[in-house]
């Protein structure tokens, strides 16, 4: 992970981010990670050490138990992978559905291999089971949910992402 300039939170986000740190004990500082880490990805599309260094300056809490809430969720991004993410679920019940088609078809149809990047469109690792089985297979579109998904979404999909630019 590179380390980029010292970052400064907005003055909006420094008093969206106080309100919210109202709502807990002070030795509970830690509860607002998430919250804080959400703002730091929705304004850049992934998450940087300088952002994690902020994130406990301003929580008061230690770096690293920043780091470790960033690097473990997969909603978290911590390298820049570009504005359309699509991760496919290959856990158990979307692997029984057909999601390894559903895996060649996106490489097929971007000519790149999972974890490329093509047309704006990020195919990132095969992800573990997004808690949608009941959907299987489902697919993770920029952090939005498709169930049941088939060849023909995915293709209807990726030609919508490809089309915005
Ligand atoms: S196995 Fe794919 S969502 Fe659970």
């Amino acid at each position: 992970m590179k380390s980029e300039i010292a970052y400064k939170f907005s003055e909006d986000n420094v008093i969206k981010i106080n309100a919210w740190k109202k709502k807990f004990p002070n030795e509970h500082a830690k509860s607002s990670i998430i919250y804080v880490l959400h703002i730091c990805q929705k304004e850049k599309g992934f998450i940087t050490e300088e952002h994690m260094k902020a994130t406990a300056e301003i929580l008061g809490i230690d770096f690293i138990d920043v780091y470790e809430i960033a690097t473990f969720y997969s909603m978290f991004e911590t390298e820049n992978v570009g504005k359309n993410v699509i991760s496919i679920c290959t856990n158990i019940s979307c692997m029984l559905r057909g999601s390894d088609d559903l895996v060649s078809y996106a490489e097929k149809k971007l000519g790149i291999k999972i974890g490329d990047s093509s047309d704006n469109i990020f195919l990132k690792d095969e992800r573990e089971c997004l808690a949608a089985c009941c959907g299987a297979p489902m697919m993770q579109v920029n952090h939005k949910y498709y169930e049941n998904v088939t060849i023909e979404l995915l293709d209807e999909i990726i030609g919508t992402l490809k089309d915005e630019k």
